[in-house]
């Protein structure tokens, strides 16, 4: 089964029938350095002038059995615009935000596909960070990445294996073009 090799928590049960259950809880990536405290309550971060591809990013959080959703999770994303620049003082808090899980675990935030920024000499691939909380779990600090970007290979974090199941697929969603990316958290308990 090769989500055995992407483990870091190594809380796999084999099953009587064969099957393995645990293992899925999301992997951490590093914070970086463009964190801000205190981002507004919201889960549209467009605005009139916002340049990018727009996506609807959403997805449930569950506890660390994996199927059970966890209302009342604290979401939290940031990351930088098309041009590569984090909002790193403005008031605006731009491509910022966090909200609560509703009663199905359920979240989703209307944003863009970030552009890329510098990381020494290689430029980092598209991500978006989440800072995930619930009183019932260890905090999250992680990252998703986009499948088919070509900067992932030679990126120390992108490139890790655990990070395999944090490079997202972008999927059209309608005839309208609307581009949706699904993304599921598993958070460890306390
Ligand atoms: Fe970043």
């Amino acid at each position: 089964m090769a989500v055995l090799g992407l483990s870091t928590y190594g809380s796999v049960v084999k099953m009587a029938d064969g099957t393995y259950l645990g293992d899925c809880e999301t992997t951490n990536d590093i914070l970086g350095p463009y964190y801000r405290p205190d981002a507004p309550l919201r889960s549209d971060l467009t605005y009139d002038g916002l340049e990018g591809s727009e996506i609807i990013l959403r997805g449930v959080v569950y506890g660390d059995d994996c199927i059970t959703p966890l209302r009342d999770a604290g979401v939290e994303i940031w990351h930088c615009n098309a041009d590569g620049e984090y909002d790193n003082d403005s008031p605006a808090y731009n491509q910022r935000g966090r909200l609560i899980t509703d009663e199905s675990g359920e979240y989703s935030f209307r944003t863009i596909i970030p552009g890329k920024y510098p990381n020494a000499k290689l430029y980092r691939p598209s991500h978006i960070h989440y800072r995930v909380t619930h009183n019932s779990s260890k905090e999250l600090i992680s990252q998703i990445y986009f499948k088919g970007d070509p900067n992932i290979e030679d990126d120390p974090w992108a490139s890790k294996p655990e990070a395999e199941l944090r490079i997202l697929d972008i999927v059209p969603q309608n005839t309208a073009g609307l581009l949706v990316v699904n993304f599921d958290l598993s958070l460890r308990s306390v």
